[in-house]
Parts: structure tokens; sequence; C-alpha cells
């Protein structure tokens, strides 16, 4: 399994790292975001969604008791967290894989349990706070894997 790995010294070079995801997922894609409480799930979902051109103004918040935010970016993001919920049953409730049929890029905080339930094929993103902040990336399907590949080419990591 290919895993790519970015240090995330700083604010800066989590940023970085969403302006190049940006440039290669797409509408009806799905991101899965894991890691610890404040690892910056929320912070990199932000950057992205500034990325994919979201006005400063828009605030991007954790949807931890709405559970998804729609975001006025291009293409449009769904924003989920899953924190909250329990079992499987109640992620499908939700119906979060229609989000990508509406060709939303579907982003999803504590997302990992869920990758089948959410319509798989998923881009897994972990970060990790320990020894130092990283994100190790890896793909489930092929269209995932399509866009790993482009990450790791146009990042240079790999
Ligand atoms: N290199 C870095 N990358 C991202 N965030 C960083 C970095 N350094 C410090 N931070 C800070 O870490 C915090 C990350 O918080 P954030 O809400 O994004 O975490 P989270 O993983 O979404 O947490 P939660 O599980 O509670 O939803 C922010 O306050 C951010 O400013
Ligand atoms: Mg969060």
């Amino acid at each position: 399994m290919t895993v790519l790995a970015y240090p995330l010294a700083t604010r800066r070079d989590t940023k970085r790292l969403a302006g190049q995801l940006a440039r290669v997922l797409a509408g009806g894609d799905l991101v899965v975001l894991d890691g610890p409480l404040g690892s910056g799930k929320t912070f990199l979902t932000r950057a992205l969604c500034r990325a994919l051109g979201l006005g400063q103004a828009i605030p991007v918040t954790s949807p931890t008791f709405t559970l998804l935010h729609e975001l006025e970016t291009v293409p449009r993001v769904a924003h989920a967290d899953l924190y909250r919920l329990r079992d499987a049953v109640d992620v499908r409730a939700l119906g979060l894989d229609a989000q990508r049929d509406e060709g939303r890029l579907l982003v999803v905080e504590w997302g990992s349990p869920y990758v089948t339930v959410l319509g798989g094929d998923a881009l897994i993103v972990e970060l990790v706070m320990e020894p130092a902040r990283a994100a190790r990336i890896h793909a489930t399907g092929n269209r995932s894997g399509s866009v790993l590949a482009e990450l790791a080419a146009a990042s240079g990591v790999g």
C-alpha cells in the first residue's frame, strides 16, 4: 500500500498540502480525515475550502452538532463530522453518499470506520501529532488511488 507522508510542522505546511489537494480532487470524491482531537482535521478542511475559492469571510467550523455543512466552493464541499455518531446505521441514515452522487466533494472528519457507507473509494488523510505533526495519506480504491498518484507527482512526495 502506498502511503504518502507530509510533515506539517507549521500551519503554513498544512495550507500548502490543502492547496495541493485542491488541485487534484474533484466533485464526487471522498476525503476522510482521521486523527486525534486538535490534530487539524477542521483546519485542513478550512484551508482546502479557501483553496477551492471560499471567501475569507465565510467561517469553516467543525459540524460536530449539525453533522453536515455545505460550502459554496468550486466544486461544492460537503463537510461532515461523525464524532458523535455511534455506528454505521446512524451514518447510513444521513445519506452522505448522495452528496457525492450530486457532485459534491465529501470531506468527513472521523470517517474511517464508515468508508463503505460513505460510498467507498476514499482518500484517507491521517493527521498525527506525535512525535511531530504530519499527514499520512493513502487510498482505498481506483479513483482515490489516481488522486494519490497525482498528489505524489504534484508535491514530489512518494
Ligand atoms: N501545523 C498545523 N496544522 C494544522 N493545525 C495546526 C498546526 N499547528 C497548530 N495547529 C492548530 O491546531 C488546531 C487544530 O484544530 P482543529 O479544530 O483543526 O482540529 P480537529 O482535528 O478538527 O479537532 P476535532 O477532533 O476536535 O474536530 C488549530 O487550533 C490550529 O491552529
Ligand atoms: Mg474538527
